[in-house]
């Protein structure tokens, strides 16, 4: 039978890269995301195995309407990945409290919505061999914050404390919870920080020694180990996924 999975934030970026791993790969995938044409064009393309489900993952009563229609066809949850997410920057000292409240309410609050409304289904689906997993996108904000991101940064933060109480609550229902902590990824959420309107002096989080940005496939790449066999083990940890760029401090020139 086929595994099923919920992806928030799944229209664009990595969480749209995970659905299209997923489907190729013979899932049926649920992809929860605000209503909007790349919505309707991913359903447009990702054929029969993707079901999606407008939904904004900050509204309670949209989380528990959207998990309700989802149990009513698909009552097992293999995984949640949850990438549905929003960067604001903008110094501490100057940041509007909407966006603040904006950036916490999807970020954090949008994240435990969507996993508690998931946990019967992810419990439902888990079996001693083969637990059910959730992936949460934290960041590498929330290992070495920066400066203009610091909304963001505490935001992250609290995803990867949510991982980890939620890792040990759960793994004795026999599910997995990870985060993951990305680098800068080259996606349409960081190219829309180009517009100095937008990003309002954001930069990028530091360069990889490997010597190039993310793409969203080397972040799936981790998802899909976390969501096999092989990380039958891990749970309750943030992996960075940013090329070494947190590792250690690169004196400027030094090289
Ligand atoms: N791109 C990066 O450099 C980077 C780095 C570290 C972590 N991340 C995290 O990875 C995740 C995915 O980021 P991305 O780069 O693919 O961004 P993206 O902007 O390309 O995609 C994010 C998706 O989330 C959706 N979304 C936003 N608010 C929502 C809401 N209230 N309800 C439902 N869906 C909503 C957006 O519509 C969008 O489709 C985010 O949580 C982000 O914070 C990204």
């Amino acid at each position: 039978m086929a595994k099923t999975a919920a992806i928030t934030g799944a229209a664009s970026g990595i969480g749209r890269a995970a659905v299209q791993r997923l489907v190729a790969a013979g899932w049926t995938v649920a992809g929860l995301d605000l209503p909007g044409p790349r919505l309707d064009a991913l359903a447009a393309e990702a054929g029969p195995g993707f079901r999606p489900m407008p939904c904004d993952v900050a509204e309670a009563a949209q989380v528990a309407a959207a998990f309700e229609a989802l149990a009513a066809t698909t009552p097992a949850l293999d995984a949640l990945i949850c990438c549905a997410g929003v960067l604001r920057s903008g110094k501490m000292a100057e940041m509007p409290v909407e966006e603040f409240d904006r950036v916490m309410s999807v970020n954090v609050r949008g994240t435990w919505l969507c996993a508690r409304a998931a946990f019967p289904l992810l419990r439902q689906a888990a079996r001693p061999e083969a637990p059910a997993r959730v992936v949460l996108l934290s960041s590498i904000a929330a290992l070495r914050p920066k400066v203009i991101s610091g909304a963001y940064a505490a935001s992250k933060a609290a995803v990867s404390q949510l991982c980890r109480v939620m890792a040990a609550e759960w793994a004795p229902e026999g599910i997995l919870v990870n985060a993951l902590a990305p680098g800068t990824v080259d996606t349409p959420m960081v190219r829309a920080m180009a517009d100095p309107s937008v990003g309002k002096g954001y930069q990028p989080s530091g360069a990889s020694p490997v010597g190039r940005i993310a793409q969203a496939e080397d972040v799936v790449d981790v998802i899909q180990f976390l969501l096999s066999d092989a990380a039958r083990y891990v749970a309750g940890t943030t992996i960075p996924v940013d090329g070494g760029t947190q590792a250690a401090f690169i004196p400027p020139g030094s090289r």
